[in-house]
C-alpha cells in the first residue's frame, strides 16, 4: 500500500509544488485548497502525513491540526508558514505537530522532514496494532478455571448456550467472575470473529449512557461537534454485555428495551434507522426479581433478558478451585518466575470466606507476590485477617459449620498467640499460663513458624 500525503494550502503553486516532489519520491499526495476540504478529506480517509499552511483563508492551519489529532493520532503533521515567528511554531508544536518548515524552503530540507515524520507515523501505528494484537491475544485466552461440581456445570451450560443466539442473564456475587462468563460466552459463539464490548451501566450518567450506547449525529447537543456512532453499532455482528445492568436508569431501560425489541438504533439527533445485529449479554450482581417489585427496573426488560440466566457460583461454595486459582494467578501474575505457595498458606485461603470471591483471592495473590521476596509465599505474606485463623474456629463445635473445622495443631497455635498477646509478648509469663516451661514454649513457637 502506498504513503498517503495530504496538503492543505491555499497557494496553488505551492501545493503543486510539493505534490510534485513528493510525488516523485514515490508517495501519492491528495491536495486541498481550503482547511474545510482538507477537514473533510480526513473525515473520509486516513493519510499518513498531513502538511498544512499555517494560514487558510476559512480555517486557521492549527485547527486543521489539532482535528486531525484528534480524527488520526497517529498521523503526523507538518506546518508551513511563510511568517515564522517562534511563538507559532512552538505553539503548533505543542498542539502535536511533527515539524514546521518556513517558506520559502529548500526541496532537500522538505524531503527529509518528511522522511522522517512518516518513519515516526509508522512506528506509531506498529505500536497501535501490537498492542492490539496483545489484547486480542488476552482476550482469547479467557480462562474460566476450576474442576468443582459447580464450575464443570457452568462450563457445560456456557458451550451449550454460546451457540444459541439468546439474550443471557448472567447473575452472581460481586468479583465471581461474571465478565469472565460473558467472554466465554462469546469466545465459543459463532459471533466470536466478531468484537466484544462490555459497557459498565453504573458509571456513565443517564445522558452520557445513551449517547454512548446509540451514538450521536453532528450537532445533537453542545459539545456534538462530530457523529459519533455508539457502542451498539460498533459492536454491530459481535457481541454486547451490559454489565451492571441493575444500575441501568430507567430511561435507558425503555429505550433498550425498544431497541431489543426492533433491532435496530437510532443515534440521538439522528433520523436514520440502523439494522442491528448484536448478541446481548447481561450482568449484574443484584437480585433483578427484587428491583423489579421495588420498581427501579422493568419488568418487560428483565423478561427480555431473563431468557437464560446463569448463575456463577460464589467462591466458598466451590473452595475446592481455591488451589487451581492460586496456581492459574500465580502464573498469570508472574509467568518469569516459579513461584510456589506453602501449604500452611494454602490451608489459610481454604478456610477464608472470600466475601469478594475470586477478584478477592487474585488481590491476595498479587499482594502476597509484592510482598514475597524469596520462592514460597508463606502465612506471612497473607494480609492480617488471614494470617490468623477466624474467630468462627473457637466457637463451640455444635455451633461451627463443618467448614470452619481446623486441625488441632491450628487451634494451638492461636490460642498460644492469643496468650502471648495478653501478656504483651511477655513469654515467662505465657509459659506460665500456658502450663508449660519456657523451652516448650520457644519450641512451639519455632514450629508454628512464629516470630520468637
Ligand atoms: N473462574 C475463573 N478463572 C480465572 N479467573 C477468574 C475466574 N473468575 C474470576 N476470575 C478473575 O477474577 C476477576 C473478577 O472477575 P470478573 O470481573 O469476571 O467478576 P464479576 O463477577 O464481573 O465482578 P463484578 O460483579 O465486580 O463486576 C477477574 O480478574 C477475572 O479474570
Ligand atoms: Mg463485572
Amino acid at each position: 500500500m502506498s504513503i498517503k500525503i495530504l496538503i492543505c494550502d491555499d497557494e496553488q503553486i505551492t501545493l503543486d509544488n510539493i505534490a510534485y516532489i513528493l510525488q516523485k519520491e514515490g508517495y501519492t499526495t491528495v491536495t486541498s485548497l481550503t482547511g474545510k476540504e482538507a477537514l473533510e478529506l480526513l473525515q473520509k480517509d486516513n493519510y499518513d502525513l498531513l502538511i498544512t499552511d499555517l494560514k487558510l483563508p476559512d480555517i486557521d492551519g492549527i485547527e486543521v491540526l489539532k482535528r486531525c489529532k484528534e480524527l488520526h493520532p497517529a498521523t503526523e503533521v507538518i506546518i508551513i508558514t511563510a511568517y515564522a515567528t517562534i511563538n507559532t511554531a512552538v505553539h503548533a508544536m505543542k498542539e502535536g505537530a511533527y515539524h514546521y518548515l518556513t517558506k520559502p524552503f529548500k526541496i532537500e530540507e522538505l524531503r527529509i522532514l518528511v522522511k522522517k515524520a512518516l518513519e515516526k507515523s509508522a512506528l506509531k501505528k506498529e505500536v497501535h496494532s501490537l498492542r492490539q494484537q496483545l489484547e486480542e491475544k488476552n482476550k482469547s485466552s479467557v480462562q474460566l478455571i476450576g474442576s468443582s461440581p459447580k464450575i464443570i456445570a457452568l462450563k457445560e451450560t456456557i458451550s451449550q448456550i454460546a451457540l444459541l443466539d439468546t439474550t443471557v442473564l448472567i447473575t452472581g456475587e460481586t468479583g465471581t467472575g461474571k465478565e469472565v462468563v460473558a467472554r466465554m460466552i462469546h469466545a465459543l459463539s459463532p459471533r466470536s470473529k466478531e468484537k466484544f464490548l462490555a459497557i459498565n451501566c453504573s458509571i456513565f450518567s443517564e445522558s452520557l449512557l445513551a449517547s454512548e450506547l446509540f451514538g450521536y449525529e453532528a450537532g445533537a447537543f453542545t459539545g456534538a461537534h462530530r457523529a459519533k456512532p455508539g457502542l451498539l453499532e460498533i459492536a454491530n455482528q459481535g457481541t454486547v454485555l451490559f454489565d451492571e445492568i441493575g444500575d441501568m436508569p430507567l430511561t435507558t431501560q425503555a429505550k433498550l428495551l425498544r431497541v431489543l425489541q426492533e433491532k435496530k438504533v437510532m443515534r440521538v439527533g439522528g433520523t436514520k434507522e440502523i439494522d442491528l445485529d448484536v448478541r446481548i449479554l447481561a450482568a449484574t450482581n443484584k437480585i433483578l426479581s427484587y428491583e423489579v417489585e421495588q420498581g427501579s427496573f422493568r419488568q418487560d426488560l428483565y423478561y427480555r433478558l431473563n431468557v437464560i440466566t446463569i448463575e456463577v457460583p460464589p467462591l466458598r461454595e466451590r473452595k475446592e478451585d481455591i488451589p487451581l486459582l492460586v496456581h492459574h494467578f500465580l502464573k498469570q501474575l508472574q509467568p518469569d518466575k516459579e513461584l510456589k505457595i506453602s501449604d500452611r498458606a494454602l490451608g489459610r485461603l481454604m478456610q477464608y470466606d472470600f466475601p469478594g470471591n475470586v477478584r478477592e483471592l487474585k488481590n491476595i495473590i498479587e499482594r502476597s507476590i509484592a510482598l514475597c521476596h524469596a520462592d514460597t509465599i508463606d502465612v506471612g505474606h497473607l494480609p492480617p485477617d488471614l494470617r490468623q485463623n477466624p474467630e468462627s474456629v473457637i466457637l463451640p463445635i455444635e455451633e461451627s459449620e463443618p467448614r470452619h473445622f481446623v486441625p488441632l495443631a491450628e487451634h494451638e497455635r492461636q490460642y498460644i498467640l492469643k496468650v502471648l498477646e495478653m501478656t504483651k509478648g511477655n513469654k515467662t509469663k505465657a509459659a506460665k499460663i500456658l502450663g508449660i516451661d519456657r523451652v516448650s514454649l520457644w519450641r512451639k513457637l519455632k514450629k508454628y513458624d512464629c516470630d520468637i
